[in-house]
């Protein structure tokens, strides 16, 4: 099993395991923009032919520090788009070394002070991953947040720490 950078040519396996592994999918376009913009935060995993069997889609948010104050100050964060990892290539540690990377990258090229990620509250499975393996937080919860009108766990590292 290799973990590497992802690039544009991986974006339509990326997007396959996004169709298989989740039901909130994206566009090309979208993918596209992500590996674009933020070339250093997403990764894949792949298997000893090459097939990518799980993948992280990161990117960063500047927001205003203070959104009434006239100066330009702003603050950086990560977010975690999306990440899934193949049914038959999980609980092998994929999943946390791909957060763990993008998130030293979030820190390393842009500073970021937090990084952050909505997930289903029934997903238990990615819930203990990000708070039991990685040491998120529930920040909020977000009633209806999904298409089918579940509520979402609005969940925050702070970076920088020792994760
Ligand atoms: N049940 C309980 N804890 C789990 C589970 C599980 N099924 N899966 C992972 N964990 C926790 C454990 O603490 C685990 O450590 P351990 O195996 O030593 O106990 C730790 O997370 C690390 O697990 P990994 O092996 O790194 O996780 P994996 O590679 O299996 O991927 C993932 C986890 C991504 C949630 C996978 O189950 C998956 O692809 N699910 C479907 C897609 C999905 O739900 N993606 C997240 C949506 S939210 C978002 O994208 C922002």
């Amino acid at each position: 099993m290799n973990i590497r950078l992802a690039k544009a040519d991986d974006l339509l396996a990326m997007q396959a395991a996004n169709l298989q592994n989740l039901p909130e999918n994206y566009s090309l376009q979208l993918w596209m923009y992500h590996i674009i913009t933020w070339p250093q935060l997403s990764f894949v995993a792949e298997d000893h032919k090459g097939r990518i069997v799980g993948y992280v889609l990161a990117k960063i948010d500047e927001e205003k520090d203070n959104e009434d104050d006239a100066s330009t100050a702003t603050h950086t964060h990560g977010h975690i788009n999306s990440i899934s990892v193949m049914r038959s290539y999980r609980r092998l540690g994929l999943a946390k070394k791909l957060m763990l990377l993008s998130q030293e990258a979030m820190i390393a090229i842009y500073r970021a002070s937090f990084v952050s990620l909505h997930v289903r509250q029934s997903n238990k499975a990615a819930i203990s991953l990000y708070r039991d393996a990685l040491g998120f937080a529930v920040k909020k919860v977000e009633t209806g947040y999904y298409a089918d009108k579940e509520d979402a766990l609005s969940m925050q590292l702070t970076l920088g720490s020792n994760h």
